[in-house]
Order: C-alpha cells, then sequence, then structure tokens
C-alpha cells in the first residue's frame, strides 16, 4: 500500500479492537475497585497553566525536556499535562474539598520522550490521591489497591518500596548527598553532572553506567525517628495485609515532590527499560509548592500502556464478547429489528451489511468468535422462526419459533 498522506504523530497509537476491549476492561476493573474502596472520580483539565507543573520537577526531565507546552491565543504559557498530581492538587486548592478527600482519575498523558516499547508520547493513566491526612494507613491502602488491581487482571508485579523521609530529613540528606557527590564530581558522567547541580537525589536515578560504581558507594539517607516510625507502621499494616514488597533504598522516582514513603510497580515479565508499570508515593510539601495550605498528600499513578504490554504476553484477559451473529437471506430488516430486540435484552448481537451470500455471512459468524449464529431464511420466515446455530459445538442446530427466541437464547448463553 502506497505511504498515507498522514500518519498518527511519532510515539502516539491507533488502538483497535480486540486491544482496546482489554484495555477497557482493565480500565473498568480499576474503576471498580477505586470505588470499593471508598475514592470518588475526578475529571482533570488535559492542559494546566505551565507553572502547575514545572514548579513539581525542576530538576526532572519531565519538565526540562518533556512538557508539551504552548502559547494559547491570549499568550497564556499552558502545558498538556504530564502526569496529574500537580493537577489533582491544583483542584484541591482551588475547590477545598473536605479532607481526608480521596479522588480516582484516567485518562491520557502527554511527554516528549524518545518513543520505543512501552514508551510513547501520548499514554494512558489511572490512579488515585488521598489529600489531608499522614495516616500510614493511607500509605497502605493506595498501595494495597494497586496490588489488588494487578491481581485482579492478573498482572504480575513485585512492589519496590522506600522511604525518601519527611521535608527535613530529606533537606539534610540532600546536603550530605550534595558534598559526596561534587567530591567525585570529575569522575561523573555529564549528565549527572548537570542533574547534580539541580538536584543531587535524582543522580541516584542515572541510568548511565559509568555513574552505578559511585552511585552504589553513596551515603545512605538517614530518616529522623518521626520518619522511620512512621515507614515501619507502612511497611507492618502491608505486612498484616499479606502484600509482598522488596525494599530499594536507591528508589527516588522521576518527580521531585515527593517524600517520606515511595514505591513502584515493576511488571515481573517485562525488560527492565519499561517495566515501571506504576509508581507513586507521599508528597506533604506539594501544596505549599502550589501556594496552597499546609496539607499532606499520598498516591499512585498506573501506565496502562505497559500493563497491557506486560497482559499481552500472558493473555490473561479473553476479550470475546459476541454472544450471536445474525445471517440473513432477503431479509434485512427482519435481521435489523431481531438485532435490536436482542441487544435490548443485553446479548450482544451482529448482523453483516451488503446483503452477501449465507455461505459468506456464516464465514464472518464464525470469524467474529460469536457464540451462536442465527440463519433468518425464506423457510424460517414462512414459519415465523429462527435456525440457531451453537458455534463452538458441533453441528447442534434447532429451530426455534421467533416468539421464544430471546428466553432460548439466554438459556444458551448462560449454559
Ligand atoms: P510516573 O512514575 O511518572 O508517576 O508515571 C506513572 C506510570 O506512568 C509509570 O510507571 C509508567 O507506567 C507510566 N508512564 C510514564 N511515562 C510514560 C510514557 N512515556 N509512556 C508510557 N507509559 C508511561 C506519576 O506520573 C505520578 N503522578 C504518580 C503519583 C501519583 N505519585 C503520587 N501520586
Amino acid at each position: 500500500m502506497a505511504n498515507p498522506k498522514f500518519q498518527s504523530p511519532k510515539g502516539v497509537k491507533d488502538i483497535f479492537s480486540p486491544e482496546s476491549e482489554v484495555r477497557r476492561k482493565v480500565l473498568d476493573i480499576f474503576a471498580k475497585q477505586a470505588r470499593l474502596a471508598g475514592y470518588g472520580e475526578i475529571v482533570l483539565p488535559l492542559f494546566e497553566d505551565i507553572g502547575v507543573f514545572s514548579r513539581v520537577g525542576e530538576s526532572t526531565e519531565i519538565v526540562q525536556k518533556q512538557m508539551y507546552d504552548f502559547q494559547d491565543k491570549d499568550n497564556r504559557q499552558m502545558a498538556l499535562r504530564p502526569e496529574s498530581t500537580a493537577s489533582v492538587m491544583r483542584a484541591f486548592i482551588q475547590h477545598r474539598p473536605v479532607t481526608p478527600w480521596k479522588c480516582w482519575y484516567e485518562g491520557a498523558h502527554f511527554r516528549y520522550e524518545k518513543p520505543q516499547a512501552g514508551r510513547f508520547r501520548q499514554f494512558h493513566q489511572v490512579g488515585v490521591e488521598v489529600l489531608g491526612t499522614n495516616d500510614p494507613a493511607a500509605d497502605t491502602e493506595v498501595i494495597s489497591l494497586a496490588a489488588k488491581f494487578f491481581q485482579e487482571i492478573g498482572c504480575g508485579v513485585e512492589i519496590v518500596l522506600n522511604s525518601l523521609g519527611g521535608v527535613e530529613s530529606r533537606a539534610n540528606y540532600l546536603e550530605t548527598l550534595r558534598d559526596y557527590l561534587t567530591a567525585r564530581n570529575n569522575e561523573l558522567s555529564a549528565q549527572a553532572q548537570k542533574t547534580l547541580s539541580l538536584n543531587p537525589l535524582r543522580v541516584l536515578d542515572s541510568k548511565v553506567e559509568g555513574d552505578a560504581a559511585i552511585i552504589s558507594e553513596a551515603p545512605e539517607m538517614k530518616l529522623s525517628a518521626d520518619d522511620q516510625k512512621h515507614f515501619d507502621d507502612v511497611k507492618e499494616k502491608l505486612e498484616s495485609l499479606n502484600i509482598a514488597y522488596t525494599l530499594n533504598k536507591r528508589l527516588v522516582r522521576g518527580l521531585d515532590y515527593y517524600t517520606r514513603t515511595a514505591f513502584e510497580f515493576i511488571a515481573t515479565n517485562l525488560d527492565s527499560s519499561q517495566d515501571a508499570v506504576g509508581g507513586g508515593g507521599r508528597y506533604d510539601g506539594l501544596s505549599e509548592l502550589l501556594g496552597g495550605p499546609k496539607c499532606a498528600g499520598v498516591g499512585f499513578a498506573i501506565g496502562i500502556d505497559r500493563t497491557l504490554l506486560a497482559l499481552e504476553e500472558t493473555q490473561k484477559i479473553s476479550t470475546n464478547t459476541l454472544d450471536v451473529f445474525i445471517a440473513y437471506v432477503g431479509a434485512q430488516t427482519e435481521a435489523i429489528q431481531m438485532a435490536t430486540e436482542l441487544r435490548q435484552a443485553e446479548i450482544s448481537t451482529e448482523f453483516s451489511f451488503d446483503n452477501r451470500s449465507l455461505k459468506a455471512q456464516m464465514k464472518l459468524a464464525d470469524k467474529s468468535g460469536a457464540k451462536v449464529a442465527l440463519i433468518l431464511g425464506e423457510d424460517e420466515m414462512k414459519q415465523n422462526s429462527v435456525s440457531v446455530i451453537e458455534l463452538r459445538k458441533a453441528s447442534n442446530q434447532s429451530l426455534v419459533p421467533q416468539k421464544d427466541l430471546k428466553a432460548h437464547l439466554l438459556k444458551l448463553l448462560n449454559a
């Protein structure tokens, strides 16, 4: 085929059925789990004043290099959202819902990244945030919600956990780490040297091979007694729920706002370059960064595109949803009426267009994955009946009066 004139932008996909079907199921399962845990949905704008996002990660790649920013017709500097935690906090500060406030969201997010497997410029996230409490039970609740979601969809994940310390211990650690890295500045990669001047913590996240030895010898974070108690509480509560986790002191996350608990969900069957299917943590200083009141917060986001990649490997979710395919000869109007009636009874039904031959329609019925084919031919029409064929069972055909069809099908499909 000749190259079409227009293609989807680089790093952006069109998603067809059946992948879109699996995706929808996964999103529905997430929404159900969030509702079961008492979270209300928040629908946020796709773009915001750029300041909402730039405040939350001055030293991060997400803000420095990956923002889809633009000037609107009134010369306001805007950006497509690269994540939603900052938007949730902006909405909280603007509307002040009663705390503790628990919300969930889903939607497209945008980062100008180098596209590769599992890394896109438009990607879908689901997530939750809890604002207005620093109770470790909230940390445990969000982690267990994500764990339950991954379990429900059949995606194997490892939970990696760390504590980055509260606002104060984090600030002290930043100084210690800055001194250590500055002393070894000459040995660091050019990229790490640049990151060091912005945020020493992010150097720990360097993927450059030459930086690994320096990172492994770096001093470790010392938690204050309060932060240690908070972290111990989170771990204890996770253990009480039988949620397994591994500790990793080098887990720093890709955004600047994290304090105390930080965690990632790593898909056990994906390559290490794309295996983080989700992540989150506490951000007790974010509200003030955005000009709001003191307000603790904790949450996570899960990348749906990557989660689907992990599921593709295992094919855990079945996508076949069609119940009935109607084939007809000279009875298109009746076929349309029958399809409409069956759909009303929540029996998913299709029929073919273009008046094809019965043989061609039966081939389509087979390909469609439908459980049952109905034939509306001349003989059937004369007898006010319809032939019912169970496609997945060899030569199982019967003639059913049209008035009994709905009940007959419901019995067959529920058997
Ligand atoms: P994040 O780690 O930047 O955290 O993103 C969460 C997840 O989104 C990642 O683990 C990954 O699965 C997916 N993701 C990120 N970038 C891409 C991309 N370019 N292509 C495909 N998937 C991607 C956050 O966004 C925080 N707001 C999470 C959070 C919520 N922290 C506290 N509350």
